[in-house]
């Protein structure tokens, strides 16, 4: 929680502006004492007497008005980030090159705080050579700039320039700059998505895993402050996780090499992948012909990454794995939890109606080594990573 920490938040002539009236409200709520700044073209879409209410402070916009002038170099001193959101084209031009002909700019040229941007525009804006340019330079003065989303935009085209939701940004500033969190200073590894074993240069085994339930928990198991490493085998869904180190591999081999590389260090190991349990004995480095009419491949087992790890797991690691199961789910789990030496089994039963591949629900239960279960509700992954990394920190670090 932003708690007692001292925010500056500076407000563009950005539609965008109406969604950091929130985020003021938000900051406040959770104890952040805040202040508010506007440029001059901000004044057009949010009301200053909004913002000073939600904010409980006078909210600043002139370098100097009837009562003085305003002290933009004790404002940057005074604050523990100055956070910038919505940031649209023109001010992020002249934060580039130095620009002040307002109390906002004058304030970022003289904060000596982090400065946290959060931008927010039309695409072709978005696109253009100039703010590519403009937000590489913030970017090596060391600004944290928070990645935009994609959706419906002001002008009624669909798109890139979002500004982040004011909880995403809270987040952000919550784990980058205030670095809190449970799990702050743990470092977890993830594996996620299926694994693909050639037969030929053409040809592979694989499965229908899309990777996103190991996704989601390694999004989360970082939302809680761990440093997280995602190693993801080869799911068609395009990620971007600010922060996040992911390896991308291939096979089972690959997969296990990673994660055998990573473990020792790790404090948690979450192991969502779905890896082929057998790949081909040979692959042919040529294209296979079809000139017989039946053709079997020799197949041999994987190293089962879970149970490796769990036999050279520590006291102090937390292990979690995942069992997907159409028969006996429950004694099936328990036994997996065992023979794996998982601390944590979380069990998809595919006789769920919202559990399984490809699907964005899920319905789990998780099993505890001491014998305890826990079932919870159809809801979508992003959800049921939060009750996992929950159980996971309430059983382990709380
Ligand atoms: N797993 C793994 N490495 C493998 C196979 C599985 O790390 N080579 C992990 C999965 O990521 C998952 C757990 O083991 O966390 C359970 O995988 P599952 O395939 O359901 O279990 P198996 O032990 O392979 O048993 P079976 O296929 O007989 O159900």
């Amino acid at each position: 929680m932003p708690q007692g920490k001292k925010i500056i938040v500076g407000i563009t002539g950005s539609i965008a502006a109406y969604k950091t009236v929130f985020l003021v409200r938000e900051l406040v709520k959770q104890g952040a004492e805040v202040k508010v700044i506007l440029t001059p073209a901000a004044r057009d879409f949010v009301s200053p007497l909004t913002l000073a209410t939600l904010s409980r402070n006078p909210v600043l916009s002139g370098l100097f008005d009837e009562q003085g002038w305003s002290n933009h170099v004790m404002l940057g001193r005074w604050a523990d980030v100055f956070l910038v959101a919505p940031l649209s084209c023109n001010t992020m031009a002249k934060m580039a090159q130095g620009a002040c002909d307002n109390l906002l700019l004058a304030v970022y040229l003289s904060a000596t705080c982090p400065v946290v941007l959060a931008p927010a525009m039309d695409e072709d804006m978005w696109q253009h050579p100039s703010t590519r340019a403009n937000l590489a330079r913030l970017g090596s003065f060391g600004h944290k700039i928070i990645p935009v989303g994609s959706g419906d935009l002001a002008s009624g085209l669909t798109g890139e320039g979002r500004m982040a939701e004011p909880a995403q940004i809270i987040d952000y500033l919550r784990q980058y700059i205030f670095k809190q969190g449970p799990l702050q200073g743990k470092k977890a590894l993830v594996t996620a998505g299926p694994t693909y074993e050639p037969i030929d240069p053409v040809r592979f085994i694989g499965n229908h895993s899309s990777g996103k339930m190991g996704i989601a928990i390694a999004e989360e198991l970082q939302r809680r402050g761990a440093s997280v490493t995602l190693v993801l085998g080869p799911s068609g869904t395009d990620i971007l996780l600010p922060g996040v180190e992911t390896i991308r591999v291939q096979t089972a081999a690959e997969m296990y090499k990673a994660c055998q590389e990573r473990f020792p260090a790790s404090d948690i190991g979450v192991m969502a992948a779905a890896v082929a349990d057998y790949t081909p004995v040979v692959t042919a480095d040529r294209k296979i012909k079809k000139t017989v009419g039946s053709f079997s491949i020799d197949l041999k087992k994987t190293t089962d990454i879970l149970k490796s790890l769990g036999e050279t797991k520590r006291d102090n690691q937390v292990l979690l794995g995942f069992a997907l199961e159409t028969d006996n789910e429950k004694m099936n789990a328990r036994e997996k939890l065992e023979k794996k030496n998982a601390d944590l089994i979380v069990l998809n039963s595919l006789k769920d109606p919202g559990a399984g591949f490809g699907k964005d629900t899920n319905k789990i239960t998780i099993f505890t080594r001491d014998g305890r279960e826990f079932p919870f509700e159809t809801k979508s992954k992003k959800e049921v990573a939060a009750d996992i990394v929950d159980t996971l920190i309430r059983l382990h670090y709380a």
